[in-house]
């Protein structure tokens, strides 16, 4: 395998020495791009756009020529795997994702099965390995997946939801009948994620968008039991190369020691954690990933670049930190702005990496 000519994401998520510190952005690629906008446009919708790897492959650099950024993730959606169970993915303008077919029932419930990812998902490891060719070696790049439980929100629900209340009247009610198809998903995303790295990811992450509106024993029961089986069935190193594995609860805070106990090698954190307690709260065990509240993209250069020295100062001296936006970039955002945080974030960090 070539050399990365810059591995400061691999080197801060495995808390080596680095020069400043990472970044990238979650949601890097999408809306906030007039380039994307046009592409999309001409694709005519989203799923067009990820499922044709060379378009995915466009769309996953755009950022990259633009900002300064230490990572490159996957052009994909979380939502592939219950596509490829056949659910009938579509997206309702204005209201986010939904399915025709969701699961409510136990014969739902079996019909589910783990889809093969050189079958219906194959389109997903033929963009990876076509982006890595076309990064060559410049920067690497990250795979993803959602968690079993974020995954099986959008399947049970079928479409917008406030409350959670047809997947939690589940839980409370079957929840063997939850479990079974959260260890189906399980099963998925393990089988996924290594196949991404079988073709190319060079770090992977699992995003957990809605664990935080679980209690605190339902989300041990019912998120991370099973993002630990993802961490421990997965490719932790492959072709002799670490793959870091990041795990990210939005709103999950209180839980990172737990989540940190699962072995992954870093945790994403939102705004709503000062990074300070986050690293005490995780004792060394794992490097962090964020935590600007993707609104501060809204003030000022000035204003962006104070918020990033404040982050800095936060997360403190050494290794470990990736820096990020707490969630996904807002659509409404200026790419200016993007591109001074990207920037403050390698100008401010250096005398933090000083030996
Ligand atoms: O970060 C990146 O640049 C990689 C691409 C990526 C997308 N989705 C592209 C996308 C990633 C990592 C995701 C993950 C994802 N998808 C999550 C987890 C992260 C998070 O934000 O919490 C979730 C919950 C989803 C589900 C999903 N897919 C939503 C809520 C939406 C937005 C729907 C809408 O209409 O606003 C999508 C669609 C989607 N996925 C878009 C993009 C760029 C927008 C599609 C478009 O062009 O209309």
């Amino acid at each position: 395998m070539t050399a990365l000519k810059n591995d400061r994401y691999i080197r801060a998520a495995l808390q080596q020495p680095v020069d400043c510190t990472p970044v990238w952005m979650m949601r890097q690629a999408g809306r906030y791009l007039p380039e994307y906008r046009e592409l999309r446009a001409q694709a005519g919708n989203f799923m067009a756009l990820a499922t044709n790897p060379e378009l995915a492959c466009e769309v996953t650099l755009q950022p990259l020529r633009r900002f300064d950024l230490d990572a490159a993730i996957l052009f994909s959606d979380i939502l592939t795997i219950p596509d490829a169970m056949g659910l009938g993915l579509h997206f309702v303008a204005g209201e986010g994702p939904a399915f025709h077919k969701p699961v409510r029932t136990e014969d739902d419930v079996r019909k589910l099965f783990v889809p093969q990812p050189e079958d219906k998902l194959k389109y997903v490891t033929d963009a990876v390995s076509t982006i890595r060719k076309a990064l060559d070696g410049s920067v690497p790049l990250i795979g993803f997946s959602g968690s079993p439980w974020t995954l099986a929100t959008y399947m049970v629900e079928g479409g917008p939801t406030k409350n959670f209340s047809i997947i939690k009247a589940m839980m409370y009610q079957q929840p063997h009948l939850l479990h079974q198809m959260l260890d189906v998903l399980a099963d998925s995303v393990i089988q996924y994620l290594n196949a991404q790295i079988e073709a190319g990811a060079q770090a992977v992450m699992v995003f957990d968008t809605w664990g935080g509106v679980l209690t605190p024993r339902d989300y041990r029961e019912f998120s991370l039991n099973y993002m630990q089986k993802i961490v421990a069935g997965i490719h932790r190193t492959y072709e002799e190369q670490r793959i870091p594995v990041t795990l990210f609860t939005k709103n999950g805070g209180d839980w990172l020691a737990d989540m940190a106990a699962t072995g992954c090698d870093a945790l994403g954190v939102d705004w709503t954690t000062d990074l300070a307690d986050a690293r005490q709260r995780v004792a060394g065990k794992v490097a962090l990933q964020g935590n600007m509240d993707p609104s501060v993209l809204y003030a000022t250069p000035e204003r962006i670049k104070a918020e990033v020295a404040t982050i800095l100062k936060s997360y403190g001296a050494g290794s470990g930190h990736i820096f990020n936006l707490g969630h996904g970039i807002h659509q409404t955002v200026e790419p200016d702005h993007a591109k001074a945080f990207v920037d403050a974030v390698h100008e401010l960090s250096r005398p933090y990496h000083l030996v």
